[in-house]
């Protein structure tokens, strides 16, 4: 385990085991449909490489960059890398690392809905309902969590920890 990190809340073999079952579930509800896994860099990277590749129909990838997250407080929102492509009449999964206060996806789900995706949804590794300050769900969740700072797994602290092979609770004195 890295120094840094207090406690493993989410071992890579639990999420690996989690998005056999959620990638089963999304193969399910769109088959047949035109499906875009539109990622939010950077830190639904690791997590959409593994969710992906339990799902077996066919899926279209793309990425949006809306962070502008800094140490542990969510704030404000900007778009800095936008879609490659039109989305009109295509179904979307926002795949997400951690759904907390909801402002960064109740944003990027307007936008996207603004531009006449047949649907939009959330598929979010973790829910970390306890913060939540809009109200937005996620149709998919992987693992909920407590209100803790975690890192890992794609999360980080200050750009670092994303190559974490496992979620974890980042250590107090590291941010304090
Ligand atoms: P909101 O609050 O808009 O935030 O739902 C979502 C984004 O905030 C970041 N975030 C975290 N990052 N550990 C992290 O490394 C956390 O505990 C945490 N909580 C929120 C994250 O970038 C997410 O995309
Ligand atoms: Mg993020």
């Amino acid at each position: 385990m890295h120094k840094d990190c207090k406690e493993i809340l989410v071992s890579g073999e639990a999420i690996t085991k989690r998005c056999e079952e959620l990638g089963a579930q999304i193969s399910k509800d769109y088959a047949g449909k035109e499906l875009i896994l539109v990622g939010l860099l950077k830190g639904s990277v690791p997590f959409l490489a593994e969710l992906s590749k339990h799902i077996d129909i066919d899926v279209y990838f793309d990425y949006m960059d809306v962070s502008s997250y800094d140490g542990v407080m969510s704030g404000n929102i900007a778009v800095l890398t936008d879609l490659t492509q039109d989305v009109a009449g295509k179904h979307i999964l926002i795949i997400e690392d951690i759904l907390d206060t909801g402002k960064t996806l109740s944003t990027v789900m307007d936008l996207l809905k603004e531009r006449d995706a047949a649907s939009v949804e959330i598929c979010t590794m973790l829910d970390k309902k306890e913060g939540r300050q809009v109200d937005i769900q996620a149709k998919y969740v992987g693992f909920d969590v407590p209100n803790v700072f975690v890192i890992g797994y794609g999360l980080d602290f200050n750009q670092k920890y994303r190559n974490l092979p496992y979620v974890g609770i980042l250590k107090e004195e590291c941010y304090m």
